[in-house]
């Protein structure tokens, strides 16, 4: 089995250069297939051609619907028989249509400790909630939002000075930690879905 990836983002593309960083540090054995990005302005996709990977722009809005949308992706994806699919700031929901081509292979990650505070703009919902804490979580992606079985997990404290700024900044320094990670352990195999939680074997 190849350890090719692939990578969907929209926007800054911070976690897909910490995947690219960890690949180059050996921290991550994996190869960026392709990175695909609903956005042609989305600045990960310089990221990307400067580090040599294929890019790809996919206009949802060039689709009439998003089954034909996510079909076009998952063509890309299967043409490059990529084992894993990232998500990474991408700002789309996906569908059956694409979830239910790569089943348990598709990893997101998002700034808060899920299930608490899903969906956009995390990180303000922490602070205007009051949590004390909050974090980043990469997670397994079905068809609900932020929803499927966690892999990995990091908190980081809500301090009482905080803007949305700076707490955004705490956690992705978490998020840029734990992808890379929870995309070497998956890639490495040896886990199960039971219920929804992800387990990790040790090595025999
Ligand atoms: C990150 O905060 C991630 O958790 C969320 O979207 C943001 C993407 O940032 N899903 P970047 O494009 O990786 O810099």
């Amino acid at each position: 089995m190849n350890r090719d990836i692939g990578v969907l983002i929209s926007g800054r593309g911070s976690n897909l250069q910490a995947i690219i960083d960890a690949t180059r540090a050996g921290r991550l054995d994996a190869r960026l297939a392709v990175v695909i990005s609903n956005r042609a302005d989305a600045h990960g996709l310089e990221r990307a051609r400067a580090a040599g990977i294929e890019t790809l722009v996919r206009d949802h809005r060039a689709h009439a619907s998003r089954d034909a949308y996510e079909a076009v992706l998952v063509d890309d994806l299967r043409a490059r028989d990529v084992q894993l699919v990232c998500l990474a700031g991408f700002m789309r929901l996906l569908g059956a249509t694409f979830v239910n081509a790569f089943p348990n292979r598709i990893l997101n990650i998002h700034p808060a400790l899920l299930p608490a505070f899903p969906g956009l703009h995390a990180q303000r919902q922490a602070l205007e909630h009051g949590a004390k804490l909050s974090g980043a979580t990469v997670h397994f992606v079905d068809t609900n939002l932020d929803a499927g079985p966690i892999v990995l997990q990091a908190a980081v404290p809500v301090l009482d000075d905080d803007t949305e700024d700076t707490l955004a900044a705490r956690i992705l320094e978490q998020e840029h930690r734990i992808y890379p990670e929870a995309i070497q352990r998956i890639l490495n195999g040896n886990w199960t879905i039971t219920g929804r939680r992800v387990v990790f074997r040790r090595q025999a």
